[in-house]
């Protein structure tokens, strides 16, 4: 079967106050370094005889890389692998970074999903949380992108941000269906530790929006985004037909798929993996000639079992429950008999034909749903 690569750019040019992802300011200066290190490490797991059927290339910021880096990175993964012809790539960018010159490099190396971030089209929202750019930025780089021949394109947007209202993820939603966005990501804000914001919120100096108010936007965007013809297919993720996203997918149902870069998770043969995070530390063991590895775990049958249920779950179409019986001789609908009975009485989960699902309302609790599941 096919595999995914993951390529990760940990750059960026400020850090929002919220984010907690492997990714750094002020380092620009590594970018070449870096750059260098990623040529290697995709020659160490090189194999022509791996197809590739997806490549995600996900940061931090990926468009801030220098000129001419994106395109040599997809020239060196075809010259290692056997990237199919029709396979789906992906590039994220960040509205005020992306340049036509930027994006026709990224068109031509066979770059064919963009994904940007807008989070919120409000610009006290933006600055609030460190963001440094704008709606205008937005509409140029979206404009941009069509022009040199981007037809499917995500944004990225944040419902539950400090000082933000339902008519804010009103706006920002008209904003992205107006665009013809063919595929929306709508996060909900996860106050993470050792952030800016988490600081700011425990010392109340920030609020952020009711459990209730922020339930409400999410609401909201599941209801607009249906009638304008965008599909849940995942918790957080909603596309025009045939637009959902492979690699995403993909990761939802184990396909295997190598990581590469600084903090990159990989999963091959069983095996899960993640890089060092530090951009010094992976640049340094990639000069030494090793994998840059941090850490890799064998998931065993009862782990394989339980990710199974965990990502299965987020999909909208759920889990296979004659899959899961042949792959780990497990028949859920006997093993979780009370359980399956329960969450389908209070309006959870439905079961249709093979397959298990969350409903709307059970994707509000999906943890709970999980952990009753596996537990
Ligand atoms: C890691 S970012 C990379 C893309 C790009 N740097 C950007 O910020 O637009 C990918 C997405 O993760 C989401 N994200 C980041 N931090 C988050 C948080 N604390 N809670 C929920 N979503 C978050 C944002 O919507 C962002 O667009
Ligand atoms: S631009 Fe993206 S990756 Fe960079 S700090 Fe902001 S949210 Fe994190």
């Amino acid at each position: 079967m096919a595999i995914g690569i993951y390529v990760h750019f940990p750059f960026c040019v400020s850090k929002c106050l919220y984010c907690n992802f492997n990714s750094y300011a002020g380092k620009n200066d590594m970018q070449i370094k870096y750059f260098s290190a990623l040529i290697k490490e995709i020659s160490m797991y090189g194999d022509k005889k791996i197809d590739v059927d997806t490549i995600y290339m996900g940061g931090g910021t990926p468009s801030i890389m220098f000129d001419g880096c994106v395109s040599t990175i997809m020239t060196e993964i075809r010259k290692n692998f056997n990237v199919l012809d029709d396979a789906e790539i992906t590039i994220e960018a960040n509205p005020n970074s992306v340049t036509s010159m930027k994006l026709s490099e990224w068109k031509d190396a066979g770059v064919n999903r963009l994904s940007i971030g807008l989070q919120s089209s409000n610009a006290n929202i933006l600055k609030l949380i460190g963001r440094p750019h704008n709606k205008a930025d937005y509409i140029n780089a979206v404009e941009m992108a069509k022009s040199v021949g981007f037809s499917n394109i995500n944004t990225d947007i944040l419902v539950g941000l400090p000082r933000q209202k339902l008519s804010d993820v009103k706006k920002t939603l008209d904003l992205v269906v107006k665009h013809n966005c063919t595929h929306v990501s709508v996060y909900s804000l996860i106050l993470e530790d050792n952030t800016p914001l988490y600081n700011m919120v425990a010392s109340g100096e920030l609020h952020l929006p009711k459990e209730e108010k922020t339930l409400g936007m999410y609401n909201y965007a599941l209801k607009f985004l249906r009638e304008k013809g965008y599909e849940r297919y995942e918790v957080s993720n909603f596309a025009r037909p045939d637009y959902e996203s492979k690699h995403n997918m993909h990761t939802w149902q184990m396909h295997e798929y190598i990581g590469l870069g600084a903090g990159a998770n990989g999963y091959m043969d069983g095996i899960r993996y993640g890089n060092l995070e530090s951009i010094e530390e992976y640049v340094s063991a990639i000069n030494n000639n090793t994998k840059p590895i941090s850490f890799s775990e064998k998931i065993n049958s009862k782990e394989q079992l339980e990710e199974t249920i965990m990502l299965g779950l987020r999909t909208a179409r759920g889990i296979s429950l004659n899959e899961i019986k042949k792959q780990f001789k497990v028949d859920l609908i006997k093993s979780k008999a009370e359980t399956i009975a329960n969450l389908t009485q209070w309006g959870l989960i439905k079961i249709d034909k093979d397959y298990l699902f969350a409903t709307d309302l059970g994707f509000t609790v999906l943890n709970k749903i999980i952990l009753e599941l596996i537990s």
